[in-house]
């Protein structure tokens, strides 16, 4: 099973993290928990710092906060890497309000609102990354001239098919994002810029083509098509584009039968064809950027519960029903995604932090079972067949690989508060989020007739 970096097993045969024995989280915070292992998020930063770095060209490293968005992240961002992509209006806040710098920031989103766009500039975001031509017209309307320039990238759609679930490819032809290459869109957008010189500066073409990514060839592609276009557009028209944003989707391991490549390969895979690209097609770039968000803190992450009733139906099929379920993790229902589990008190094998699924190997005799929630919803399935060992009321289950987008996905369906995130690290434990409460579902609630 693939848990975070620093699980062990302790003597008692529970599961520990960051040097924190996991039961006693879940005593002291509750279940459902999303417990993440600060040392493997720095890791993957300092592996993105270091294999992004080249003597050739200047490569920033963007944390996508769409995978996993808090404060306390921010912060930890702050000091880890050097930009921040929000998506909304909502995220930028969560940015700004930890203090995150502002002109390290990459203000995404397909359909931003006059207000988010304000927003945006008024605060000093560092960059817009421009969907589409209303959001650049409101752009060029809303800059004063004269001020400093509003630095921007136009996000291009490659028309480039990624090896990925279909609801996670985002640059085939037929995409919602961007401007099409292919139909000339992203050629136009770029001359409606020069309209806008005084006030806005094109400093590069982003694409972004999916996430989950196993097969990194198509990043090969990708920047073939950016620098192919950038030189269309410097032959075309004249202008010299020369930054290139490759987007995020870099895709980590679930399970055992996941084969992903790592962070060392792609970064190989991306400077050779920068390299090779620039010179074919007689391009100069100066900076590469890169927006990594899953692969920051995928693995990072799990999810503890409690079990509760254990329950044996037709044909004896054994579910094992948690406390949490679709409203923290909808990945298994939107995605078909596959997640491992174990039970976090019953550690007993020593293959238990390797890679086989069924994690609590050892000679304790094992069940099949489904790992449900307890929403009212039959797909409420976390993981439909697994084996471990026998399973009672109150046994901790531990879902890994949850570190990315469950939490910033989560919801309060079936009244269910959100579930607090506890950090780990060292030995120490804090909380990053506290647990919703039942009054939080109803803050901006008014009540009948009343205004
Ligand atoms: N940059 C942009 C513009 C993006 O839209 C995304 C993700 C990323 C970077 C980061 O991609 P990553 O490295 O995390 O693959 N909810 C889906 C994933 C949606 C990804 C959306 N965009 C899931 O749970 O699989």
């Amino acid at each position: 099973m693939i848990l975070p970096l620093t699980s062990k097993i302790n003597n008692k045969k529970n599961l520990t993290i960051g040097g924190n024995d996991v039961i006693e989280l879940g005593d002291k915070y509750g279940t459902p928990l999303y417990i993440m292992d600060i040392e493997a998020i720095k890791k993957q930063c300092r592996s993105y710092r270091e294999n992004f770095s080249f003597p050739d060209i200047d490569t920033d490293v963007i944390y996508a906060g769409k995978a996993f968005l808090c404060t306390a992240m921010c912060q930890l961002i702050e000091k880890e890497g050097p930009g921040l992509d929000v998506s909304s209006g909502g995220e930028l806040f969560i940015a700004l309000n930890s203090g995150f710098p502002p002109e390290r920031i990459y203000f995404h989103g397909n359909n931003k609102s006059p207000d988010e766009i304000k927003y945006g500039l008024e605060s000093g975001t560092g960059y817009f990354m421009v969907d589409n031509f209303t959001e650049l017209e409101m752009l060029g309307k809303f800059c004063s001239k004269g001020a400093k320039r509003q630095k921007i990238m136009l996000r291009v759609n490659p028309g480039i098919k990624a090896d990925t679930h279909e609801y996670i490819q985002t640059g085939k032809l037929n995409s919602k994002f961007g401007f099409g290459i292919h139909s000339g869109a992203a050629l136009e957008a770029v001359k409606r810029v020069k309209q806008y010189d005084g006030r806005l500066e094109l400093t590069g073409i982003h694409a972004h083509i999916g996430s989950q990514i196993f097969n990194i060839s198509c990043y090969e592609k990708l920047v073939e098509v950016m620098i192919k276009f950038i030189k269309d557009v410097r032959d075309g028209l004249g202008i010299l584009i020369t930054g290139i944003n490759i987007g995020g989707g870099l895709g980590i391991k679930y399970t055992s039968d996941d084969r992903p490549s790592n962070i060392e390969d792609l970064a190989v895979v991306v400077h050779n064809a920068v390299v090779k690209y620039s010179r074919k097609f007689n391009v100069r770039l100066d900076k590469l950027y890169i927006e990594p968000g899953r692969s920051i803190v995928g693995n990072a992450g799990v999810t503890l519960y409690k079990a509760g009733t254990v329950k044996e139906v037709n044909d004896s099929k054994k579910y094992i029903i948690v406390d949490g379920g679709m409203s923290d993790n909808i990945r298994p229902m939107l995605y078909q995604a596959k997640y491992t589990a174990c039970v976090a008190n019953k550690m007993d094998g020593s293959g238990s932090l390797g890679i086989s699924d069924n994690s609590n190997d050892s000679e304790v005799s094992k069940m099949h079972y489904t790992i449900a929630g307890k929403h009212c919803e039959s797909g409420d399935i976390i993981i439909s067949d697994i084996e471990l060992p026998a399973v009672s009321e109150g046994d901790f289950i531990v879902v890994a690989t949850t570190g990315a987008y469950c939490y910033s996905m989560s919801s309060n369906y079936n009244g269910q508060p959100k579930s607090a995130i506890v950090a780990v690290e060292d030995g120490k434990n804090w909380l990053w989020v506290k647990r919703q409460t039942y009054k939080d579902l109803v803050m901006g609630d008014i009540k009948l007739y009343e205004k």
